[in-house]
């Protein structure tokens, strides 16, 4: 078989240790076969898994969507809390059971679960019916992986840090939005999270080769990029000529795609030239994902966010002023190891000030090598629970009055497929990141239309094209 030129031109500089070339291998050798993939994870999880599937199915396999039917099943694997491990092992338990009755079935552990010291020894121990593990770090030595060492245990996992790969061949799910990477890792080395270890130290793309995946997108007809990256707006920082998100959004946004978005925003790297550019460019989305984590001076401190309270109410308030029409939504952790009544306290401030269009919210799970997994954590399981539960009742309410807002209004909503709930609607996103159940032609599929919004439920919106009423 052929397996390409690997051009593996590794530059120990101080800023990048490697550019890799794709190498994907072209082999038609399980041409024929089906691989099943189950994701697990945030949108960085998402977009790897699109390029896991543009590797095998460079191998020939062909995608099926009922695990039953696979000759290759791929699990792309998060470790953020241990409850994504555990949903992780109990899906291994399914594929053992599989195995036994299809012995030829191909087993492929990837993500951010093998990037963990131990983890991968103890895949390989307790479940050796596993064939191939990969990390985050080597996806793009994947394909070579299931060529080479079919039924063999073999692992890459720790590959050297500083890899940017450039010329990854993505098969994107969707032909209208896009993600594109614009770094990899994460250097915050906030105390609960595991993400720098995992995923490694922050490495920026360079300006140019986003540029010219945003304007080959554009080419292609994609209405939609979303940039994506931990903390988004510490862009550039870690690049031999540093320069700033501001400059990168900016020039994404001149490329004319019609609609620009970005996640994750850390408030500490969220400067006001960022907000300057948001509000300047219509095709910039007025929407913000920005983690509080809490809202307690003291436990911020203990988490290592570098922010207090009130800076991050500054910050909030601002964006408010500044951008028009914004939504903002965020990331909430309760229990981290010390928090009293009183923090938790402030962040159900935060969360009362702040009114988010919506929050994701987390009981604090230890991880392994993180400082917060070795800080004295005593409050009880059930105190947690019942924070979590007050917690969501503050931030449900908040965003079902967001949502509540939109009925009777006429909104640009980007139209992306037929819905799920009503095949005889379609759904899309407003600007503002609603999800929207629409009463519309299926040919208004990948256009943005304004839409009236009609109802609102928890947690999307209901709506009818507007042009409808004319016609
Ligand atoms: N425990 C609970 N939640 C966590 N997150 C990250 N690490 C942990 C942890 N150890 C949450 C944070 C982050 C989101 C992606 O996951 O809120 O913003
Ligand atoms: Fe984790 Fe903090 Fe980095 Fe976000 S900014 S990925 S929470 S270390």
């Amino acid at each position: 078989m052929n397996l390409p030129d690997m051009k593996k031109a590794k530059v120990r500089g101080e800023e990048v240790i490697g550019y890799y070339e794709n190498e994907n291998v072209t082999s038609k050798q399980f041409q024929g076969k089906k691989y099943f993939i189950r994701t697990y994870g945030c949108q960085m999880n998402v977009h790897d898994s699109e390029e896991i599937c543009a590797a095998v199915e460079n191998l020939g396999f062909s995608k099926v969507e009922v695990l039953e039917e696979a000759d290759l099943a791929i699990l792309n694997t998060c470790a953020i809390r241990e409850n994504a491990h555990d949903k992780v092992y109990g899906y291994l338990g399914r594929l053992k059971h599989l195995k036994r009755e299809k012995p030829e079935l191909m087993i492929a552990i990837g993500g951010c679960m093998p990037q963990q010291e131990n983890v991968t020894e103890e895949l390989m121990k307790k479940h050796p019916y596993v064939d191939i593990v990969f990390g985050t770090h080597n996806i793009n030595e994947l394909s070579k992986m299931i060529l080479e060492h079919v039924k063999k245990q073999e692992i890459e996992v720790y590959s050297i840090e500083g890899n940017v790969y450039e010329n990854v061949l993505y098969k994107r799910d969707s032909s209208i939005t896009a993600w594109v990477n614009i770094m990899y890792g994460c250097d915050k080395f906030c105390t609960y999270c595991i993400v720098p270890y995992t995923r490694g130290r922050q490495r920026s793309r360079k300006m140019d080769d986003i540029l010219k995946e945003v304007q080959s997108l554009k080419n292609q007809g994609y209405m939609e990029v979303t940039l994506l990256g931990q903390n988004v707006n510490a862009y550039g920082k870690d690049l031999e000529n540093p320069i700033s998100f501001a400059v990168l959004l900016e020039q994404v946004a001149l490329i004319g795609i019609p609609r620009v978005r970005f996640v994750t925003s850390h408030p500490w790297d969220f400067t006001d030239e960022m907000i300057d550019i948001i509000s300047k460019y219509d095709n910039i989305m007025p929407y913000i994902h920005l983690p509080l984590q809490s809202g307690s001076s003291r436990i911020l401190k203990l988490m290592g966010r570098r922010y207090t309270k009130e800076e991050y109410l500054t910050l909030f308030q601002k964006m408010k002023e500044q951008i028009p029409n914004v939504a903002i939504t965020t990331d909430i952790i309760v229990g981290f190891p010390g928090e009293t009544e009183d923090d938790f306290f402030d962040t159900l401030d935060v969360v009362k000030q702040c009114q988010y269009d919506g929050a994701f919210t987390f009981i604090f799970s230890p991880r392994e090598g993180t400082p917060a997994s070795k800080m004295k954590d005593e409050l009880s399981l059930s105190i947690k629970e019942e924070r979590l539960h007050r917690l969501n009742e503050l931030v449900n309410a908040s965003s079902n009055l967001k949502n509540q807002a939109y009925v009777g209004k006429v909104v640009d909503v980007l139209i992306q497929g037929v819905s799920e709930k009503d095949q005889n609607k379609v759904f899309g996103y407003t600007e503002t990141m609603k999800l929207v159940n629409v009463i519309a032609d299926k040919d208004t599929i990948g256009t943005i239309i304004p839409v009236r919004i009609t109802d609102a439920k928890s947690f999307s919106l209901d709506g009818e094209a507007e042009y409808s009423k004319n016609n």
